[in-house]
């Protein structure tokens, strides 16, 4: 068998913890609306560290777990939306501290779906082009791009790192994976860059933020994230009960209870640790798969989904026996 296996996972967030009730004094916002419309109590927001700093820490544990040196990685990627520099890319600067030799290192951006994107993009150069062990990261601070004055978007996101080593095995991994994009949504959920200037000498102040149609993106996720489900399911030949475990993005409490709803999914099943960690864009699901190995709520020798959506538009899953 040529597959790909998850040979380890690692994750990190900075320190700093901000509770619902920081946001009551800065926007017109409470807690209670902010955990029935969302399900969010607390997130983590980077003070110093930069997203290649979380990376970093999140490599190190993913290493560490997968017992695996840097000097046996063949392959790097990360997906991020919010790299230290527009260049180099994250992946680069990882490379430099973890003290990787020369192999293909690059940055991805799928948005929220970015790790999806990374999981596919590995699996193939693995098994088409013979890389052994690839480090993919998904890795973000979007509070850098965060406006904290708007209160449609300020409460949901946060910074975080989630790890993963992947080895090429003889034992089933990675089943199948499954991307999509809808570029005429685009306009829904953006992040801007610095806008262009009618006079190139100019040097504007203005700073990027996100902006987002959220009532749209809701609909959109809601749709989605159990139709691709589907999809896995119908191209693995196996039903819904053949799951152990759906680790959805998590982006909203009830877009995740929807899409239980709608699988007939036991809702205990679907993991959910947005809770503490809010919208963490690509690093989401790489942290909620290490916390549920860790947890041991993911056991060596179950199967399991994943599945993202997020700006683009972008969607996708996979099927993976842990
Ligand atoms: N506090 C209080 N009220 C708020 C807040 C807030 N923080 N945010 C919005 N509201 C208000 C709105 O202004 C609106 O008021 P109005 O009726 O007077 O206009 C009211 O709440 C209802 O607005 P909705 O948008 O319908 O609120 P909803 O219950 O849908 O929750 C939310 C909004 C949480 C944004 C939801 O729509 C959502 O989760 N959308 C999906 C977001 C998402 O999944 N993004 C994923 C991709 S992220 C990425 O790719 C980086």
């Amino acid at each position: 068998m040529n597959a790909t296996k998850i040979l380890g996972t690692g994750s990190y967030v900075p320190d700093n913890i901000v509770h619902n009730k920081t946001f009551e004094k800065m926007v017109e916002t409470s807690d209670e609306w902010i955990q029935t419309r969302t399900g969010i109590k607390s997130r983590h927001i980077t003070l110093e560290e930069n997203t290649s700093d979380l990376a970093y820490e999140a490599a190190k544990k993913a290493m560490a777990s997968a017992k695996t040196n840097a000097s046996e990685i063949d392959l790097i990627i990360v997906a991020t939306v919010t790299g230290d520099y527009f260049f180099p890319g994250v992946a680069q600067l990882l490379q430099r501290r973890l003290k990787c030799r020369n192999i293909p290192a690059f940055d991805i951006n799928a948005a929220c779906t970015g790790f999806v994107y990374a999981l596919e993009i590995a699996d193939k150069m693995m098994k088409n082009d013979g890389y052994k062990k690839a480090l993919i990261i998904g890795a973000e601070t979007l509070s850098k791009f965060t406006d904290f004055e708007d209160r449609n978007t300020c409460v949901l996101f946060a910074d975080a790192a989630g790890a993963m080593i992947l080895g090429r095995s003889e034992q089933p991994g990675i089943e199948d994976v499954i991307l999509h994009s809808e570029g005429d949504l685009e306009g829904l959920l953006r992040m801007e860059s610095y806008p262009l200037k009618k006079d190139f000498k100019t040097i504007e102040n203005k700073r990027p933020f996100i902006s987002m149609n959220g009532r749209d993106v809701f609909r959109f996720a809601t749709t989605v994230l159990p139709s691709v489900i589907r999809e896995l399911l119908e191209k693995t030949h196996s039903t819904i009960e053949d799951l152990d475990l759906i680790i959805a993005h998590q982006a909203n409490k009830r877009i995740i209870d929807k899409a239980a709803r709608s699988l007939e999914f036991p809702r205990e099943r679907m993991y959910l640790n947005i809770e503490s960690f809010g919208n963490t864009s690509a690093a989401s699901v790489p942290l909620a798969i290490d916390e549920a190995i860790k947890s041991g709520r993911l056991k060596k020798g179950m199967r399991f989904a994943c599945a993202a959506f997020g700006a683009g538009l972008t969607w996708g899953g996979a099927i993976i026996q842990y």
